[in-house]
């Protein structure tokens, strides 16, 4: 039985969270000092992109496929930074130093076309160069969810199609998320499973889904949802050890009849799904053999991944 409301992105309560230094703009400062404009585009619009990412051993976990992401999102979108990828990983490094992390740290580097001259819309009125953020905190994903699992409620928002804002977008603006969040915690969940347009299930608010049937793990297409860095991973790591993995469309009757459901991110790694609209999934409580399995060889990923840029660095 689960006991109370999670999200997939709980961790372990740390107060010196409270203490922590950010970057801003070229600066490292306290955190009751980190702030940016109310001029500021992503504060007015949304209208600014960001990564998640997380720190093992004094690396950047899969850092080349994060920037990757970024800096097409950010050519996408015209938002032209002078910084490059080595630019950017000297500010995460610099940032993590200053705080005295080396593993169990997240980050949200938040880049936005800036501090805006007039209260209004036009790309043009950001005048004054990006802004860019890095928050680092102390963070270890929550036992309990990993434990009990997330309680998923199909919701009323979809994703859309590409050609109105692309969910490969990871912008500031996350309304169609939190809206279907809401719905979700409306209907008593944790977290919303969203559909594509045509009703195929695609992701959630918050992560990339996966179901294992029969031995084969499923996600969708891909067409509809962010083009997760971890997604990738489980899919990689699944053709590499001869586990079936299909990107395919599927309905909800296929996702109710799952023998386990499983949520990627780079917070929670993969995590667990009890149920999906109050119907259990699979006869595991937590996670499944094949999430289990998945979990340990995303670990050892991590792991190489990690000693690859040590060696690199020397
Ligand atoms: C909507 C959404 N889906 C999925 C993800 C997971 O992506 P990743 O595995 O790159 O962390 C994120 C994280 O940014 C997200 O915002």
């Amino acid at each position: 039985m689960i006991d109370q409301s999670h999200s997939t992105h709980d961790a372990e309560a740390d107060d010196r969270n409270e203490h922590i230094k950010i970057y801003v703009n070229g600066q490292i400062v306290d955190k009751a000092e980190a702030v940016v404009s109310v001029y500021d585009s992503g504060f007015m619009l949304g209208d600014g992109m960001w990564e998640g990412m997380r720190l093992y051993d004094g690396e950047w976990a899969f850092f080349d496929e994060h920037m990757d992401r970024l800096f097409n999102s950010l050519k996408s979108v015209s938002l032209e930074i002078d910084e490059t990828p080595a630019d950017i990983l000297r500010i995460l490094n610099d940032t993590a130093k200053a705080n005295g992390m080396t593993s169990d740290a997240h980050c949200r580097l938040m880049i936005t076309r800036g501090r805006k001259a007039k209260p209004f819309q036009h790309p043009a009125l950001s005048r004054f160069g990006p802004t860019i953020v890095a928050i680092i905190e102390h963070s270890k994903p929550a036992e309990n969810v990993q434990s009990q699992g997330i309680r998923l409620a199909t919701v009323p928002q979809v994703r859309g199609l590409p050609m109105s804002q692309d969910a490969k977008f990871n912008s500031h603006s996350k309304l169609n998320c939190v809206i279907a969040c809401l719905q979700a915690e409306q209907a008593g969940a944790d977290e919303g499973l969203m559909l594509d347009p045509h009703g195929f299930v695609n992701t959630t608010n918050a992560c990339n889904f996966f179901i294992v049937r029969r031995g084969e793990v499923w996600t969708s297409t891909g067409d509809y949802c962010m083009n997760g860095v971890t997604r990738q991973k489980v899919i990689d790591l699944c053709r590499n050890n001869g586990i079936i993995v299909k990107e395919k469309n599927y309905s909800l009757y296929e996702a109710y009849g799952a023998d386990e459901a499983f949520l990627t991110g780079t917070f929670g790694a993969q995590t667990p799904v009890a149920e999906i609209d109050g119907k259990a999934i699979g006869p595991h409580q937590g996670a499944g053999p094949m999430t289990l399995r998945i979990r340990e060889l995303y670990k050892q990923m991590v792991a190489e991944n990690v000693a690859q840029q040590q060696a690199t660095r020397g």
